[in-house]
């Protein structure tokens, strides 16, 4: 992996972080995404900001971790993206402050469904259009690949955010995304930047864990978060009582490390930081020739 930043040269300045869209993706599995997706959407939610969490995963993983059983959705992130429902019909409420826009095993069939479809990439931008600005963040959580759900999360979002976790194989794939998220940029979504970048599963003391960290940082500079995840049985543990941290154990280190990062993120993304935004509501570029970026 080369050295630099992705970056993404705009003088014009956010306006504020109504309806801003933040994909959570790295197509390396395992890695935190969707206990990120979730405790940190919940923390941000905690914090007083109206948060949706989109389940863009088959699997269905932060819909279970915000205790909506998969087969009580009768609509969800699959109805929007084929356009059988719209989005402001599909969101369910939660007991959590925040809203999750759920999804089903209906979702693994998605991908080729979508190939067909016109603007296939642009589907869950659409969907999303007529209730963004009723949120002030609207988290996606991606599945572990760079296939045409991710794709859409990706065409979707305002900034990607990479949760990595700190294991002797964490670099390997990160190049990849990198190129993707540049080739997205390029031909789709020419306001795509990172958000951040957080380490999961820490344990800083390991040697390991430091090269790795070194690494990041070298190449992610002051994107990469103060705050890290520490690795704990009780954040493993609330996705089976359908809790996010915060409410799960409220008092613990794990819903400790999601608040500092929710308010980490919330402050990085103030109004008054000069960061670049997508100007809302702008036209959708060319959908037509869509290819999947990874097979340039
Ligand atoms: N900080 C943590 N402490 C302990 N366990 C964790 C922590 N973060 C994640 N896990 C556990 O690691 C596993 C993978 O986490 P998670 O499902 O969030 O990853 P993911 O990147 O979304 O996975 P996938 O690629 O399959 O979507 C889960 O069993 C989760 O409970
Ligand atoms: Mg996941």
């Amino acid at each position: 992996m080369k050295e630099g930043v992705f970056h993404v040269e705009h003088s014009a300045e956010r306006e504020d972080s109504v309806g801003k869209i933040v994909a959570v993706a790295n197509q390396k599995g395992g890695v935190g995404k969707t206990t990120t997706a979730v405790n940190l959407s919940a923390c941000v939610a905690a914090l007083g900001k109206k948060v949706l969490i989109v389940d863009l995963d088959p699997q269905g993983n932060s819909t279970t971790g915000y205790g909506i059983s998969k087969r009580s959705v009768e609509m969800g992130t699959y109805e929007v993206l084929i356009g059988e429902a719209p989005a402001r019909d599909a969101i369910r409420k939660t007991n959590y402050r925040a809203d999750v826009l759920p999804s089903n095993t209906r979702l693994a069939g998605a991908g080729l469904e979508l190939i067909d479809l016109p603007g296939r990439e642009s589907r869950l931008r659409k969907g999303l259009a007529p209730i963004q600005q009723d949120y002030d963040y609207i988290f996606i959580d991606c599945p572990p690949s760079l296939d045409l759900l991710t794709l859409n999360g990706l065409c979707a979002c305002d900034s990607v955010l990479i949760p990595i976790q700190c294991e002797y194989y964490a670099l390997e794939g990160l190049s990849e995304l990198i190129s993707t998220l540049k080739t997205v940029r390029r031909k789709y979504n020419s306001y795509l930047d990172i958000e951040g970048v957080v380490f999961t599963m820490y344990a800083g003391r390991y040697n390991l864990t430091l090269q790795v960290v070194e690494q990041v940082q070298k190449y992610f500079g002051d994107k990469v978060y103060q705050t890290t995840i520490p690795r704990t049985i009780r954040i493993s543990e609330a996705p089976s009582y359908g809790q996010p941290i915060n409410y799960y154990e409220p008092k613990g280190k794990g819903s400790e490390a999601y608040m500092d990062l929710a308010i980490e993120f919330v402050k990085r993304n103030r109004p008054r930081d000069p960061q670049p935004h997508r100007r809302r509501n702008r036209p959708a570029k060319t959908e037509a020739s869509a290819k999947t970026p990874q097979k340039e």
